[in-house]
């Protein structure tokens, strides 16, 4: 009797675990790498003793653990950053139920120069660090026993980047397990060829892999699901495919009355693959879905779903501040809300193909993605970057881009370049080596569209047109365009004919008259202003405006790394903020425009350099405060009412200070000090702010603005005490228990009164209990040399900021924060 309930409980058991196994398993596996900063020749090898090699998870940066105080060129703002090779080893076993399935490994990202090894087997390498990649490990892999990868990251030689890249493993790693017969990878293409307000239609292009040794018949379904999970159409046919082989197929789905996808109510249906063969589901793949139709007008500037729309855009480079570039969900997630508050809709991958997690979030959030291939292509910009792989590897690598990408409904355009030094009209063909010179002619060769006469063409026109041909082939839905610094119709890459909107890096001045010189052609501004700015920092007086080139050498020399946030300083090729929303505003032509940048960025702490280590160029700074500027695009980009008045209010006594105020939904604003009414000020045409000038007396600033004499908007700013205490504000309390849900704790000094010190810099020290850990710690400072993993940070302009992160385990942590002279505080996290 006892044996019969064990053999009933045994089956129940076993049949539990195999009908709970998905027929494709999509396996996190990024937890419990090795990981080696060094170089080990033989440790691709499977039976390499890596017993004292360090434990982490995945993603990880190791050049975010240095110490940026080093001096150049240890440090991002010195042009290179800790590079080095690095080593990662993984052990893992597949399961015995998993005999003669397909095993994949899909690598988000690697920076850069990866080689992985399974067993001891070398399955590739991949100079790009940007772009995503699987190998097939079904041939190697031993199936019930240990199986090792192995994966060597070269980042030795610097620079490589004009920004900081960070290094190692630095995006998500998937393991996939799938049957013989199955999607091939990123094997599925949805567009939507025709779409109304009343219908759409919905192509779908399966590409089904056969691995195994016979051929196979089998049914395709595909299946069109809504945001609740409810079906709304489907299609089935029946295909077969021979032994080793793959077969692509096309099918199509009506819907009537569509959910629009669009920047407000992003709507995202899926399509769900089912492979089935006798009735038994082999392969089932998602791919999300979002209808919704466009154009750009070379007059009218863009559409969505024919309704006109500016793009209200920023560039981003990929790091995260105190993340380094280790992708984070949350930490993105984070960002594009602090963007979208904003009032933006839109991101350019600046100058590379994003993480995956990236684009997920614009589908959801309503984001109008350029997604960019390359930084350069043959002509090098830093001494070992990209350009020497180009050759080789630019069809492998832009093709992948865009396979991976061309599901996603946020993305309207494929970049295929960033201010590519081949579109200068003075640099010819001589100075091509001779593998670059064929490769081009090569290619002029197989040209056979009649349009184009190859020779009359210069060989950067023809490889303008070879990169937008390959993107072309692969979506012919998506517009093409690259961001030019040449704004001359000369330019190689217009002159190719290749471009479908022609994008403008700065060049104000060209804007407005565009179509004298590209007539009938669209446009949009890739890239703009260049503003520099230090948060809570200010220069008066604040309508100063230097010309280049005082402008330029002026910050260079002098001791304090910082720039004024009255948005009156700019580098020489940029402009201020409202110079250039001014034009994107005012001209219909101009589709619109990508800022640099959204956030502040590590590198490129232009126009400084060592011991600066970060960009000034943010509308928010590295550790996601906004600068004041912020406050001018909310008036300007939202329909919320909004009052933002600045400088803070702690100067010398009699000190002459400016004051400016950003609002909107009002007619004037009102400035008070202790009381005293300093005027009523309306804003003149295409001025976005308006300001005043007082001598400086301590007490309270006050600012109401009113709409037809009505008050709108209050808004003080005192004039504090000494800082005595700290106050930390958790943006979330509740995270989820996952390993990598972070919660942002924004970290301010407060007076006797209770006000935030505008101005205080102490020192804080932070110490943490239970289940999760401090994940970093920043203030916005680009010169703060301290690295960004420090559990201690002094406040710049009165903030800092520290990020706690869970553990897998669910509990609560306790966040304090001290300091020598303040009262302490502290902050419990959930974590679920
Ligand atoms: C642009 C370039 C960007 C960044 C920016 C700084 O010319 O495309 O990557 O360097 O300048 O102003």
């Amino acid at each position: 009797m006892k044996k019969h309930y064990l053999f009933l409980f045994i089956c129940t058991v076993l049949f539990s675990c195999s009908s709970s196994k998905k027929v494709r398993e999509n396996v996190d596996f990024t937890e419990g790498w090795k990981f080696y900063l060094g170089d080990d020749s033989i440790a691709y090898n499977a039976q390499y003793d890596d017993a004292k090699w360090r434990i982490l998870d995945l993603p990880h940066d190791w050049s975010i653990e240095a110490d940026f105080s080093l001096k150049n060129p240890a440090t991002p703002g010195g042009g290179a950053l800790p590079g080095g090779i690095g080593w990662y080893r993984k052990d893992f076993i597949v399961d015995k139920s998993d005999e003669g399935k397909n095993v994949y490994i899909d690598f988000d990202g690697i920076y850069w120069n990866s080689k992985v090894w399974i067993n001891g087997h070398l399955l590739g390498e991949r100079p790009n660090g940007y772009i995503s990649f699987r190998y097939d490990l079904t041939p190697y892999i031993k199936v019930g026993e240990k199986n090792v990868i192995a994966v060597r990251v070269d980042n030795s030689k610097q620079p490589n980047s004009r920004w900081y890249s960070g290094s190692g493993i630095y995006r998500n790693v998937w393991l996939v397990t799938t049957n013989a017969l199955h999607v091939d990878h990123w094997g599925t293409y949805v567009t939507t060829p025709t779409v109304t307000r009343d219908n759409a239609e919905i192509k779908i292009e399966t590409n089904i892999k056969n691995s195994s040794d016979l051929s196979q018949t089998f049914e395709l379904y595909s299946i069109l699901i809504d945001k609740d999970g409810k079906e709304i159409a489907r299609i089935n046919n029946s295909e077969s495919v021979g032994a080793g082989e793959n077969v692509s197929m096309g099918q199509s789905l009506k819907v009537s009355n569509p959910i629009l996808w669009s920047i407000d109510n992003p709507y995202l249906y899926k399509i769900v693959t089912r492979i089935e063969q006798n009735g038994k589901v082999v392969d089932e793949y998602e791919t999300p879905l979002g209808i919704r139709y466009f154009s750009f007008d070379p007059n009218k500037g863009f559409f969505l779903n024919g309704e006109s729309i500016k793009i209200k855009g920023v560039c981003n480079h990929h790091d995260l501040g105190f993340l380094g570039a280790a992708v984070n969900t949350r930490a993105l997630e984070r960002q594009l809300e602090i963007l979208k508050e904003m009032g933006c809709n839109g991101i350019r991958t600046s100058h590379n193909p994003p993480a995956p997690e990236l684009l997920d979030l614009c589908d959801k959030m309503g984001f109008i993605v350029m997604d960019e291939a390359f930084d350069m292509w043959r002509k090098k910009k830093s001494p070992y970057d990209y350009s020497q792989y180009f050759p080789e590897w630019h069809e492998r690598d832009l093709t992948d881009l865009i396979l991976r990408d061309r599901n996603h409904p946020s993305i309207f355009m494929w970049s295929i370049g960033n201010e590519i030094l081949e579109q200068w009209s003075d640099i010819n063909a001589d100075t091509l080596d001779l593998q670059q010179a064929n490769m081009v002619l090569n290619f002029a060769n197989t040209l056979n569209k009649k349009d184009i006469d190859a020779k009359e063409l210069h060989v950067n026109s023809l490889l303008t047109i070879k990169l937008a041909d390959i993107a072309k082939k692969l979506d012919p839905t998506r517009p093409i365009t690259t961001g030019n610094n040449e704004t001359e119709p000369s330019n190689h890459i217009f002159r190719s004919g290749a471009m479908d909107i022609i994008g403008f890096n700065y060049h104000g001045n060209n804007w407005v008259n565009f179509h004298e010189k590209f007539p009938n052609q669209k446009l949009i501004i890739t890239e703009s202003t260049s503003g520099l700015m230090s948060r809570g920092y200010y220069e008066m007086p604040s309508d100063s405006m230097n010309i280049w080139p005082e402008r330029w050498d002026k910050p260079f020399d002098r001791p304090v790394h910082h720039c004024s946030s009255y948005d009156n300083c700019h580098v020489p090729w940029g402009s201020t903020h409202e110079d250039t929303w001014r034009l994107v505003k005012n001209y219909d032509h101009i589709s619109g425009v990508y800022l640099w940048t959204g956030f502040d960025y590590l590198g490129e702490p232009t126009p400084f350099w060592w011991p600066s280590r970060s960009s000034y160029f943010g509308v928010i700074d590295l550790a996601g405060f906004p600068k004041d500027v912020y406050y001018m695009y909310q008036s300007e980009w939202t329909n919320k009412d909004v009052l933002h008045i600045f400088p803070h209010w702690n100067w010398k006594e009699g000190q002459t200070v400016d004051i400016w105020a950003y609002f909107n939904n009002a007619d004037e604003v009102e400035l008070f000090l202790n009381g005293l009414s300093l005027g009523k000020k309306a804003k003149e045409k295409d001025v976005y702010h308006v300001f005043w000038r007082v001598p400086f007396h301590k007490g309270t600033l006050k600012a109401v603005s009113y709409k037809d004499g009505k008050e709108v908007l209050t808004r003080e700013v005192k004039t504090t005490g000494d800082p005595i205490s700290i106050r930390l504000t958790a943006d979330r309390q509740t995270i989820k228990a996952d390993g990598k849900d972070l919660s942002f704790i924004t970290v301010e000094a407060l007076d006797a009164e209770g006000n935030p010190v505008p101005v205080a810099d102490n020192l804080i020290n932070f110490t943490i209990e239970g289940d999760g850990f401090i994940a970093g710690t920043d203030n916005g400072d680009p010169t703060d040399p301290n690295s960004l993993k420090k559990p201690s940070r002094k406040l710049f302009s009165g903030k800092a900021l520290v990020v706690v992160q869970s553990h897998k385990k669910a509990g609560k942590i306790i966040l304090k924060a001290i300091s020598p002279n303040l009262k302490g505080d502290s902050i419990e996290i959930d974590s679920k």
